[in-house]
């Protein structure tokens, strides 16, 4: 039977198990012992394994879960960041498991070598929740249900949109040389969104791949491995860019290269995440388009997890609601309404 502590005792015990870092509202991380409603209130302890901070898109997911799992709402939040590392993420979960959370719930940095924590989490009778990336296990059963993007739709959404574009341009028959800038390998991010542009690249007879090289969704590595691109290849006209912070640094190197980007530059410019500052890159015409990739919901998880306190059963894949923006659409107005 799962247990469920009053904040205070989840604290005192994430403070003995050495998990408490960085700070926000009502988080294990933040909220002082003597600010602890009085009395035996209680709350849902979740046990959150972030992936780290690599990008834009990373800070405004971490936001929306700290914002959604907030003592007020009856939670109490454990946070871990494992700075990219797959081994801290199992830590965490060990962790997670050792305090006797209600739920965990894991951002995995890649797909694979989850099975034996996953079921140590099943031993324990912890359900766990997928957000953002999933994992490849020997059974499904090993996690409750996945919350995130289809990024294979996602790549998929990107060729068609690049078919349709060169069709605008006349370029339809033209020989089109194409560079990728992947993001971490083996996330599900990375392996969907190349799928998904590659299932569109092989109907394209004049589409070539010149190459696909990591970023690990990084400004600093994509701009690294976009000088190497500029200086390995002569004829670039398209940069597949797996996301943002990857595209912002792959911009740096272009322009400093003395080569342009975007609508009226040489190379066209393909990215992912859809964030604030790559609405601005596209309103000053760097980047062509952006396929959105929505890093707020952690409110859908929390309806999944009010669900399942109820006994109610839940889906096993729950998709985050996305689109695509390019520089035809009147971003400033679409940039208005936007929280990301
Ligand atoms: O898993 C989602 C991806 O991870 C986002 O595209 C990227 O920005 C992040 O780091």
């Amino acid at each position: 039977m799962r247990k469920r502590w009053i904040a205070a005792a989840v604290f005192f015990l994430a403070f003995l198990a050495g998990g408490c870092r960085g700070a926000a509202p009502g988080t294990a991380d933040s909220a002082p012992y003597e600010e602890e409603p009085e009395g035996s209130r209680e709350h849902i302890v979740i046990g959150f394994s972030q992936i780290g901070s690599e990008s834009d898109y990373r800070t405004a997911n971490t936001e929306s879960f700290k914002d959604t799992f907030t003592i007020e709402n009856g939670y109490y939040l454990l946070f871990e960041d494992a700075q990219q590392k797959q081994e801290n993420q199992l830590k965490a979960i060990r962790n997670f498991i050792l305090q006797e959370v209600d739920y965990i719930i894991l951002d995995p940095i890649v797909e694979t070598g989850w099975d034996a924590v996953l079921q140590e989490a099943r031993d324990a009778g912890i359900p766990v929740i997928l957000a953002d990336r999933s994992v490849e296990v020997s059974d499904t059963d090993l996690y409750t249900c996945w919350v995130g993007s289809d990024f294979e739709e996602e790549g998929h959404t990107a060729g068609e949109w690049l078919v349709g574009y060169l069709d605008e341009q006349g370029r339809s028959e033209e020989k089109i040389n194409i560079v990728t800038l992947q993001g971490t390998p083996e996330s599900t991010a990375q392996i969907g969104r190349t799928s998904g542009f590659a299932q569109v690249l092989d109907t394209q007879h004049n589409w070539n791949m010149l190459e696909y090289q990591s970023g690990d969704f990084t400004q600093a590595k994509g701009k690294e491995v976009m000088e190497y691109f500029l200086c390995t290849y002569e004829d670039i006209d398209v940069l597949v860019s797996e996301n943002d912070n990857m595209t912002f640094g792959a911009i740096d190197a272009i322009q400093e290269a003395g080569r342009t980007c975007g609508p009226d530059g040489e190379i066209i410019v393909i990215s992912f995440d859809g964030g604030r500052a790559a609405f601005e890159a596209m309103v000053r015409g760097e980047i062509n388009v952006d396929v959105e990739c929505n890093p707020i919901f952690a409110e859908q998880v929390a309806e999944i997890i009010d669900k399942l306190e109820k006994g109610e059963k839940v889906e096993k894949i729950y998709y985050v609601d996305e689109q695509y923006f390019d520089t035809s659409m009147d971003l400033e107005k679409i940039m208005e309404g936007r929280s990301f």
